[in-house]
């Protein structure tokens, strides 16, 4: 075998194979459990990720692309950026990549900050992805919280009215993290409309593509409409690419380049990691069975819960969130002693559960485990 072909079967075989999983210590962290690092995972139901990618089309063309990987990654991008372009109906200058889409939360998050100046807040609603509203806190911006309302759902109406004349951004995420819940597309694009000739905003799509209809459901079109509206994409969930950190923002070109000045743009992607994204887009296939695969893990869950009495938030993503009957942080402690990891929440005076959804192997052993403890 030349080397060539070695570098792709080794590549193919890595990617493909399971690997030990253990609490690491941010993860541990997170939950507010320290001495959970180390812990052995046997499903790993924490983050949001999906266990099926990335895609066997993007592992080939992520190992024929390695060759070639000592070259910049300039080539890569342009094509890239251009097949994003196309798909969203925007020009190559309404889009900017980043080495996932945290990366332009946080460099958007910092933009408006310092353009808001002392005093500015962020608009949004409660619970919700923090990412950008904590590099916003982390330099004075106040995070004017707008909890849900009783479904779940935005208060569109206290977020109008919690906007000021020191409101630098409203930020929105749909389907929003944690709840899964995706907004009513008519409501929310008369909101966003609405609130755009005022404010700029941020909506944070990760989860779109778990939506029944995620063209219907995105707010894109708002940005082909000229608005000052920016919308993060990931490819970290449908996609199966968390590890390989490729997310976009598409959004008006003067703003892009604003922000633009708080990270690299997409220079910290490797070109192996876009061209396995360029396979991977085009991989219709991949992303139906994804979403089958998410939807037979859901129902499964959604059986468990409704089996031991519990109630759950339906999902449009590729996590469920359900309210538990006692103390989160220890049920995180209880489960991830029988392997499972989860995510703990409290919001509306009550304690919650986050599930991702796994194979059904491990959605299985989320069964077992809460059996127990249920
Ligand atoms: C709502 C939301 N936005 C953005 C991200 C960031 O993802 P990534 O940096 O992997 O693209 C996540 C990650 O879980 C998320 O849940």
């Amino acid at each position: 075998m030349n080397r060539r072909n070695w570098l792709k079967s080794g590549a193919l075989a890595i990617a493909g194979a399971t690997v030990p999983d253990f609490w690491r210590p941010a993860e541990a962290a997170e939950v507010g459990l320290p001495h959970l690092a180390g812990m052995a995972v046997k499903a790993r139901l924490n983050k949001n990720e999906n266990p099926y990618g990335p895609s066997q089309k993007a592992q080939k063309a992520i190992a024929d692309a390695v060759s070639s990987g000592w070259m910049y990654q300039h080539e890569a991008a342009m094509a890239f950026r251009k097949m994003i372009a196309k798909e969203n109906g925007v020009t190559e200058a309404h889009v900017m990549l980043g080495a996932g889409s945290g990366e332009l939360l946080m460099a958007s998050g910092i933009y408006y900050t310092i353009k808001g100046g002392s005093g500015t807040n962020i608009v949004g609603g409660d619970p919700t992805y923090m990412q950008l509203l904590r590099a916003a806190s982390d330099l004075g911006n106040t995070f004017k919280k707008v909890p849900v309302t009783k479904d779940f759902t935005y208060d569109f109406n206290g977020m109008a009215a919690a906007v000021d004349s020191k409101t630098s951004l409203v930020y929105l995420c749909n389907p929003n993290n944690p709840t899964g819940v995706l907004e009513d597309a008519s409501k929310m694009s008369a909101f966003c409309e609405d609130m755009a000739k005022k404010k700029p905003l941020f909506i944070d799509e990760a989860y779109i593509d778990y939506a029944a209809d995620p063209k219907a459901s995105s707010m894109m079109e708002l940005v082909r409409k000229g608005h000052n509206v920016l919308i993060a994409r990931t490819f970290s969930k449908v996609h199966g690419f968390a590890g390989l950190r490729i997310g976009y923002l598409i959004g008006q070109p003067e703003t892009l380049r604003e922000i633009n000045k708080y990270c690299t743009g997409g220079g910290s992607i490797s070109a192996t990691s876009m061209k396995g994204a360029i396979a991977s887009y085009l991989d219709e296939d991949f992303i139906t069975y994804s979403k089958a695969k998410c939807k037979e893990s859901k129902e499964y869950l959604y059986k468990v819960l409704k089996d031991k009495g519990y109630e759950y938030l339906p999902s449009s993503s590729n996590f469920v969130l359900f309210p538990l009957k006692s103390d989160g942080k220890s049920f995180v402690e209880k489960m991830a002693q029988k392997g499972v990891a989860i995510r703990n929440w409290e919001f509306a005076g009550q304690h919650w559960c986050r599930v991702s959804m796994g194979t059904l192997d491990e959605m299985k052993a989320f069964g077992e485990a809460f059996d127990t403890l249920a």
